[in-house]
């Protein structure tokens, strides 16, 4: 399995990672990954096995601070360890591009994302209510650099 840079050649198995994770209306479209590649493209990472992509992992960065906009890998593969080679390797861009401290939201309900977070390092802060319609998000953070 190969850890690389995501391309826009790469967009519908993007969207076809995206459907099968989420509910429609938590869904990314091409046009928010667009503007995400746009605006940070060393932070947007596929996993990619036998030419298919199966996973995938997004972050921003403001200054010294990231923030995991959206990690995801196909049911089909999920349960391989690819979640944590890919938030690892999304931690790795962001010291490499001067972040200290990352955080993310979560569904309060999303027991192996948080399970991920978690087992990787990250404390809950916060709790912001209603943050995906009904569901309220926990807020995780790790310092990543002194
Ligand atoms: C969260 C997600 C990315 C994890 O990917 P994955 O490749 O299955 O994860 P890994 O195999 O690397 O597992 C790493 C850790 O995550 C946790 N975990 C993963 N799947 C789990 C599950 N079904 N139940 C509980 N914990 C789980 C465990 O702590 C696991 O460590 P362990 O194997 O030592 O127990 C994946 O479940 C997914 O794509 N979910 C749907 C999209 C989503 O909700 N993304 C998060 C948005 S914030």
């Amino acid at each position: 399995m190969l850890i690389r840079e995501y391309s826009p050649r790469d967009i519908e198995w993007v969207l076809w990672i995206e459907r099968a994770c989420f509910p429609e209306n938590q869904q990314y479209n091409a046009t928010t990954f667009h503007s995400l590649h746009v605006k940070d493209p060393n932070l947007f990472i596929v996993a990619e096995y036998q030419g298919v992509i199966i996973g995938y992992a997004v972050g921003e960065r403001w200054g010294d601070v990231g923030r995991i906009v959206s990690i995801a890998v196909h049911p089909s593969y999920q349960g391989r360890g690819i979640g944590s080679k890919l938030l690892e390797a999304l931690e790795e861009k962001m010291l490499t591009r001067g972040v200290k401290t990352v955080r993310l939201e979560v569904g309060v309900s999303n027991t192996p994302a948080i399970n991920l977070y978690l087992k990787h390092g990250y404390e809950p802060i916060n709790i912001i209510e209603g943050y995906y319609g009904e569901e309220n998000a926990l807020v995780m953070a790790k310092r990543i650099k002194d």
